[in-house]
């Protein structure tokens, strides 16, 4: 018995990296896979068939997949991903969102363009591919049936802390979880969880960075072996977030680095100070500020 048994999952950018992982470990837990993968280079330039590369490798291990190459930014082409699901396998529970490109550049010598092309796969495709299926499942719920739907998304430290030289991914990211908990939201009386992840894992992405090892992507990894930096560490995760088990996890942030599983807390009120019924004045802020709601002098808040 697996954990998916009889499930259907989308994994997005699943033809590499962290994706591969995902849509490996959903199948091996009985799910049957649609691969997406655009199969373009790690900034996002060109296409390819990564994703068969991926379903031949689920096959091989006894499972069920199949490919799909569609441009998850591009919106018609997220909701042919979407339709693949139901075409091939009847339904969609699952909807795994990993597909990611980078352009790193510190902001006074990024591109717009890049800046745009960063934004447009992370946000704008992530919204895509969840606009379509929130359709299927809204109208599955007014036919009168159960949904049990799932949507993972896939967040990062940038985007949760900040990095230098990623404003437009660190953007991305961050925009992702507000997407997450806004849809965690809409979505929770049609049956429907939200929940982003934080993996890790040597990939393209990471070799990108100047300095960083090569991606690992071995064909096997003997189950007793672990690896710290093997993308596939935060699959058994999604694979768990996915499942039935995890019906009462909506709208959280949980990051999943090498052997560690880490539940995220983000913006909470932290001090409030008032001033009584009236209006600030501006001159006097500086040590109210400073003193009343920092309770340092301000040198001390530059770190
Ligand atoms: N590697 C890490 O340490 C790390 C850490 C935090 C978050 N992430 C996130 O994990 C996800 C996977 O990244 P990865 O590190 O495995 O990199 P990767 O390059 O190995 O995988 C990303 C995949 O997305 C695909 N893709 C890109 N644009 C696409 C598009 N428009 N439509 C469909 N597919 C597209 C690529 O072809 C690629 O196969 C990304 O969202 C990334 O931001 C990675």
């Amino acid at each position: 018995m697996g954990l998916l048994d009889g499930k259907v999952a989308i994994v997005t950018g699943a033809g590499h990296g962290i994706g591969r992982g995902h849509a490996l470990e959903l199948a091996k837990q009985g799910a049957k896979v649609v691969v997406n993968d655009l199969g373009g280079s790690v900034r996002g330039e060109g296409q390819g068939r990564a994703a068969d590369e991926t379903v031949a490798l689920i096959e091989k291990r006894g499972g069920t997949a199949v490919s799909n190459y569609s441009d998850v930014g591009d919106y018609d082409q997220a909701g042919e991903l979407v339709n693949r699901a139901i075409e091939a396998f009847g339904k969609l529970d699952i909807l795994v969102n990993n597909a990611g490109i980078v352009r790193d550049a510190v902001i006074w010598n990024m591109p717009v363009d890049d800046f745009d092309a960063v934004i447009r796969v992370h946000v704008r495709g992530t919204w895509s591919t969840s606009s379509h299926a929130a359709r299927y499942w809204r109208a599955a719920a007014k036919s009168g049936e159960t949904v049990r739907g799932r949507i993972i998304n896939t967040t990062s430290g940038a985007g949760l802390g900040g990095n230098f030289g990623q404003s437009s991914y660190a953007t991305a990211k961050a925009a992702i979880v507000g997407l997450t908990q806004t849809l965690a939201l809409e979505l929770l009386r049609t049956g429907v969880t939200v929940n982003a992840v934080g993996p890790s894992g040597l990939t393209r992405i990471t070799a990108s960075i100047p300095g960083m090892p090569e991606s690992f992507e071995p064909d096997e990894v003997a189950d007793d072996e672990w690896h710290a930096m093997d993308p596939s560490n935060s699959s058994p995760l999604v694979a768990w977030l996915a499942s039935d088990e995890a019906d009462h996890v909506t709208g959280h942030v949980i990051r999943s680095i090498e052997d560690r599983i880490i539940w995220m807390q983000g913006w909470k009120e932290r001090k409030t100070i008032t001033a009584g019924g009236k209006r600030w004045d501006p001159t006097k802020l500086g040590d109210v500020i400073n003193q009343d709601l920092f309770e340092t002098r301000a040198p001390g808040m530059r770190f």
